[in-house]
C-alpha cells in the first residue's frame, strides 16, 4: 500500500531549517551526514530506467540533495529513514527534442482554431476568445490566433475580407497563423498597414487569390514588421503557462528550436521564478539565416535547467504550402519545386562559420534538396572542424543534426549514416500530412524518402512535436510513431488502423527512447537526462501502468499521474472522487 506519512514531510521541511544555520556553523564532515539525511527514497510497483548498467526492473530509487539520482534499487532491507511508497509505474521524464517554447505560451494565451470546420466555426472562436479578453483587437493588441487550414475552406486560401465580412470584427487588428506556422492570415486593418504595392519578397509568397490577406514564409516579416510585440511581463506570463502546460504532459526538458538571444537572457532571468522545465535553447539571430557573433550567447548551468550552445539555421519552408525544396518539382505543383531560405554557398558559410565560434548547428530541412545542401554544409563544416579525421568521430563531437529530416533522397539517407548526422523528426507530422504527402510528392518519393524512422533509426534519431505546430504531448508522438496513425482520429491516411507505411514505424521502446535518451545525447546530456541511473538529474514521471503492456491505442489518452524534475514535483494528476 502507498504512505508517506505526515511526519516524514514535517521532519524534512524542519531540517531544511536546521540545514540552513548547520552548514554555516557545523564542521563539514557533520554538515554532510546531514545532507545525507536529506536524501529521499521514494519506490513505486516499477521503474523502466532505460539505462543498459542499472537493474531493468528496479522499484527504488534515493534522491541526493542536489537533485541526482543516488541510487537506483530494488527494495529489500533499507536503512532509509525516509523511504515512501508510491502508486504508479516510472519511466524517465520525457523531453521533447524540437518545440518553441514562447510560441507555445503565446498559443495558450490565443485564439486556439485547431480542428475548426470551417469558416463560420473559425469566426465564432475568435467571438469566443474575444469574449474574456475585451481589449485585444486594437493596434497595440492585435486578436492572435492559430491553427487555420485552407483544407476547412473547402481549399480556398482565406482572405482579409472574410473578417472584414464579420460586423463583430470589422476593423479589429488581426493575425491568425496556419496550422504549419509558415502563412499567416491576417485582417484588413493590418493589411492597411503593409506598403501598396505589396514588394516581391524572395522566399517568400504573397496569395492573392482568392483575395489578399495571407503571407507565407519570408513574406511573413512584411507583417511581423508592424506587429505590437508583446512586452517581457506578457512573455514570461506565455513561458509561465506553456511550462505548466507541459508538465502536465510528462515533459521534463525540451529542445527550443529558435530562440531570439534577447529571448534567452530573458529565460535566464526566470530560473527560479516558476521555471519547471530543461531547455536546451537553439540560438536564433535576430535577423534569421545570419552570423551574428556580437549578439550571440552561450549558456551553461551545473544545474542545466537552461542550456545554450546551439545555433539554428533555416534551409526551407513547410510541404503544407509548397514551400519545402525539392530536388524535382512538385507531383501536384508540376511548376515550382519549392525554394530555399538560403542558396548553397551561403548554408555552408553559415554552418563553417557557426561551427567554426563553437556552436551545435541544427538545420531545419524539410524537402529533399534542403535536406541535400544540410547534409553538404554539414559535411564541409566537419571536414573543416577536424581536418583529416573520419566525419563520423567529428560529428561525435560536434553533433550537428538536421531538424525534421523530412524528406530524404535514398543517396542522402545514406550519406546521413555515413556521416552520423542526427535527425530531428516529428512524428505526428508525418500523421499530420499523410493525407496529402502523396499527392505533393508522388508515390515513388513517398515511399523511398519520406518521413522516414525506422530507416534512420541507426542514427538514434531524436523525437518531438514541434509544438505549437503539433499538440505537445509525447504520449501522442510515441503513438504516432508506433502505429503511423493518427493521435486525433487513431486513423491512417485511408481511414484504416492499419498504419500509413509501416516500414517506418518504431516500436514502443525505439519510440520512448526517441524522447529520452536521443535528446539527451543532441543535447549533449547522455547520462544525465532521459535515462534513471546514478549521477543522472532525477527526473521521472509516473504512469498508471506499464507503459511496455499498455495497449497501444490507450496512449492516445493516456494522462500522466506525476512529473519530478531534479527531485521535486512539478505536477500530481488531480482525480475526481468517485
Ligand atoms: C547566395 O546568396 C547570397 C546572399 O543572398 C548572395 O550574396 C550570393 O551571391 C548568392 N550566391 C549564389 C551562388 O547565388
Ligand atoms: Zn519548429
Amino acid at each position: 500500500m502507498p504512505f508517506l506519512s505526515s511526519t516524514t514531510l514535517i521532519a524534512s521541511s524542519s531540517l531544511v531549517i536546521f540545514l540552513g544555520i548547520g552548514l554555516s556553523i557545523l564542521p563539514s564532515y557533520f554538515s554532510n551526514l546531514i545532507l545525507t539525511w536529506r536524501s529521499t527514497t521514494y519506490c513505486y510497483a516499477s521503474i523502466t530506467t532505460l539505462s543498459p548498467t542499472t537493474t531493468p526492473n528496479a522499484d527504488c530509487i534515493t534522491i541526493s540533495p542536489s537533485g541526482l539520482f543516488s541510487k537506483v534499487f530494488v527494495d529489500e532491507a533499507s536503512y532509509d529513514v525516509f523511504k515512501a511508497w508510491r502508486t504508479g509505474h516510472v519511466i524517465p521524464g520525457l523531453w521533447d527534442g524540437h518545440g518553441h517554447l514562447l510560441q507555445y505560451g503565446e498559443l495558450l494565451h490565443s485564439v486556439n482554431l485547431f480542428g475548426a470546420q470551417s469558416m463560420g466555426e473559425v469566426l465564432e472562436r475568435v467571438h469566443e476568445y474575444r469574449k474574456g479578453n475585451e481589449r485585444v483587437g486594437s493596434r497595440e493588441e492585435w486578436i492572435r490566433g492559430v491553427g487555420w487550414d485552407q483544407a476547412m475552406f473547402g481549399g480556398n486560401m482565406p482572405m482579409a475580407q472574410d473578417l472584414e465580412n464579420d460586423p463583430q470584427l470589422r476593423g479589429a487588428y488581426i493575425m491568425l497563423d496556419r496550422i504549419d506556422v509558415h502563412c499567416v492570415w491576417v485582417s484588413e486593418a493590418v493589411l492597411r498597414l503593409l506598403p501598396d504595392p505589396l514588394p516581391e519578397v524572395p522566399g517568400g509568397e504573397i496569395v492573392t487569390d482568392p483575395g489578399k490577406g495571407v503571407f507565407c514564409d519570408n513574406a511573413m516579416d512584411l507583417v511581423m514588421e508592424h506587429y505590437p510585440k508583446p512586452g517581457k511581463e506578457k512573455k514570461k506570463q506565455f513561458v509561465r503557462s506553456a511550462m505548466k502546460d507541459l508538465n502536465s504532459l510528462g515533459i521534463v526538458g525540451i529542445h527550443d528550436a529558435g530562440v531570439t538571444p534577447e529571448d534567452l537572457n530573458m529565460f535566464e532571468e526566470m530560473i527560479g521564478e516558476g521555471w519547471t522545465v530543461r531547455v536546451y535553447g537553439m540560438l536564433e539571430c535576430k535577423k534569421r539565416n545570419t552570423f551574428c557573433p556580437n549578439e550571440a550567447l552561450k549558456i551553461t548551468r551545473e544545474d542545466k535547467m537552461l542550456e545554450v550552445r546551439s545555433v539554428k539555421l533555416f534551409a526551407d519552408g513547410a510541404l503544407g504550402s509548397w514551400g519545402s525544396a525539392m530536388i524535382e518539382p512538385y507531383s501536384d505543383h508540376s511548376w515550382t519545386s519549392g525554394s530555399l531560405l538560403v542558396n548553397a554557398s551561403m548554408l555552408t558559410d553559415l554552418t563553417h562559420a557557426w561551427a567554426s565560434a563553437g556552436y551545435q548547428v541544427n538545420i531545419h530541412a524539410i524537402g529533399d534538396l534542403a535536406n541535400r545542401l544540410a547534409i553538404d554544409a554539414i559535411s564541409s563544416a566537419l571536414d573543416l572542424l577536424c581536418p583529416g579525421s573520419p566525419r563520423q568521430e567529428c560529428q561525435r563531437l560536434h553533433r550537428f543534426r538536421i531538424e525534421h529530416a523530412q524528406i530524404i533522397h535514398p543517396d542522402d539517407q545514406k550519406w546521413m549514416y555515413d556521416t552520423g548526422i542526427i535527425p530531428s523528426i516529428q512524428p505526428t507530422h508525418a500523421t499530420s500530412d499523410m493525407s496529402y504527402a502523396e499527392t505533393r510528392l508522388g508515390t515513388k518519393r513517398t515511399s523511398e524518402e519520406a518521413y522516414r524512422m525506422r530507416s534512420l533509426l541507426p542514427l538514434n534519431p531524436i523525437l518531438g512535436s514541434d509544438f505549437p505546430v503539433e499538440p505537445a504531448d509525447p504520449f501522442q508522438g510515441i503513438f504516432a510513431a508506433v502505429a503511423r496513425r493518427s493521435p486525433q482520429t487513431g486513423l491512417d491516411a485511408h481511414g484504416g488502423r492499419d498504419g500509413w507505411y509501416m516500414d517506418e514505424a518504431l516500436t514502443l521502446e525505439e519510440a520512448l527512447r526517441g524522447f529520452t535518451i536521443g535528446p539527451a545525447y543532441g543535447a549533449f546530456l547522455e547520462g544525465k537526462a532521459g535515462i534513471i541511473e546514478v549521477g543522472a538529474f532525477a527526473d521521472w514521471i509516473v504512469l498508471d501502468e506499464p507503459l511496455e503492456t499498455m495497449d497501444v491505442d490507450g496512449l492516445r489518452a493516456l494522462r500522466v499521474r506525476e512529473v519530478w524534475i531534479a527531485g521535486k514535483m512539478v505536477f500530481e494528476r488531480v482525480d475526481e472522487e468517485l
